[in-house]
């Protein structure tokens, strides 16, 4: 089969692998219908991940369909179309167990991390893909639900959703600030609105991706080069700050934006992923009780984001911007590193 290779820092190519074959008995094999690239896969690129060993398929979302099926396996069936989540989790060590299936202990891949597709195993920018722990990691594809809303169920929605509306506890009434406008901030704009927050502030420094920010749900945009930024998002606000920041970009300047954002007993959402130490100035910041959460998406809300995507209380369609077919891939990944010029959110990659 075809997939995308990572060959080092800054390097990939799309280029015949072997087949994937079972190796568990709780494994299936999916044919992969449509998949897509991530923030992360570009940090992977980067080389600011480097446990990421060259030779490594990339990719950790998608939606396939059900080739094989491993001796154990007997709630899916040959010819199922699933999504596959970003997280592979056995469903039985005592993360799994305790909520916490990121973090899932089994050997497979690295125990601690369920996060394994495309960094621990082969991932899903492939024809073929094995997926462990299939009856726990694996969602049916509803009927009439389209690849382009699929997809965005296998991380980006559970992602802006748990680590930036649930771990920053959004209220209603709240005053909601998410600080970067790419895929994972729009999802937290739009799954925030679940909650009833009083405003949504987006606030990134392409105009026009807060103009997307609008149509996803933002009330209020903000264009962080303005120098007067701040004083922008709090004039939106009784002029404390907002109760939720929420970071959807991965960089020191940004999480420190978020922080400066936050009214004193409000909550800093961090989601990004970042290649870098942050500063954090507990010397300033003791004394205004706020609260900072960060975390790798679990994925356990995916079932109940599915049900409001398949019946648009998430109206999600304007997520993926460009189709690509498989032997396009390397298109696919220059448009979405170069998404401004290319007006590009989500890219949808798909097997003729
Ligand atoms: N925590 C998790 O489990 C998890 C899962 C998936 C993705 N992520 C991370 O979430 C982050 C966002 O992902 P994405 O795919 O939306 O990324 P993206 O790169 O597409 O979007 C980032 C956005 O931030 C904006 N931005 C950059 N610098 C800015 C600044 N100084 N001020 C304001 N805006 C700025 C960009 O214009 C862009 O719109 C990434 O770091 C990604 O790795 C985390
Ligand atoms: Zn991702
Ligand atoms: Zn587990």
């Amino acid at each position: 089969m075809k997939a995308l290779v990572y060959e080092g820092p800054g390097r990939r190519s799309w280029k015949d692998v072997p087949d994937p074959v079972i190796q568990q008995p709780t494994d299936v094999l999916v044919r992969m219908i449509a998949t897509t690239i991530c923030g992360t896969d570009l940090h992977i690129l980067h080389g600011d991940v480097p446990e990421v060993a060259p030779g490594r398929v990339l990719g950790h979302e998608g939606i396939g369909e059900i080739t094989s099926v491993g001796t154990a396996v007997t709630e899916l069936a040959v010819g199922d179309r699933v999504i596959l989540s970003c997280v592979s989790a056995c469903g039985r060590c005592a993360n799994c167990r305790s909520g916490l299936p990121s973090h899932c202990s089994n050997p497979e891949g690295m125990p601690g991390i369920g996060w394994i597709f495309g960094y621990m195993i082969d991932g899903t920018q492939a024809e073929q893909v094995r997926v462990p722990f299939a009856e726990n990691s694996v969602y049916k594809l509803p009927a009439g639900m389209t690849e382009a809303e699929g997809i965005l169920l296998s991380d980006i929605l559970p992602t802006g959703f748990e680590i930036g509306v649930q771990y920053g506890r959004v209220h209603p009434g709240d005053v909601v600030a998410v600080v970067g406008s790419g895929p994972v901030g729009l999802a937290a704009v739009m799954t925030a609105r679940l909650y009833g927050p009083s405003k949504i502030v987006a606030v990134d420094l392409d105009p026009a991706r807060l103009a997307r920010a609008r149509e996803f749900g933002a009330t209020a945009t903000v264009d962080s080069r303005d120098p007067d930024w701040k004083a922008q998002v709090l004039a939106l606000t009784d002029g404390a700050g907002v109760d939720v920041a929420i970071e959807a970009v991965g960089l020191p300047v940004t999480f420190a934006m978020a922080v400066e954002l936050v009214r004193p007993g409000g909550r800093v959402a961090n989601v990004g992923v970042h290649g870098k130490p942050v500063e954090l100035a507990l010397n300033e910041l003791w004394i205004r009780n706020i609260t900072i959460s960060m975390g790798l998406v679990n994925t356990n809300t995916l079932g109940m984001l599915m049900k409001l995507v398949a019946t648009h209380v998430l109206p999600v369609d304007g997520f993926v911007t460009h189709t690509f077919d498989f032997d396009q891939v390397a298109e696919a990944y220059d448009v979405f590193e170069h998404a401004a010029e290319h007006d590009a959110l989500k890219v949808l990659i798909h097997r003729t």
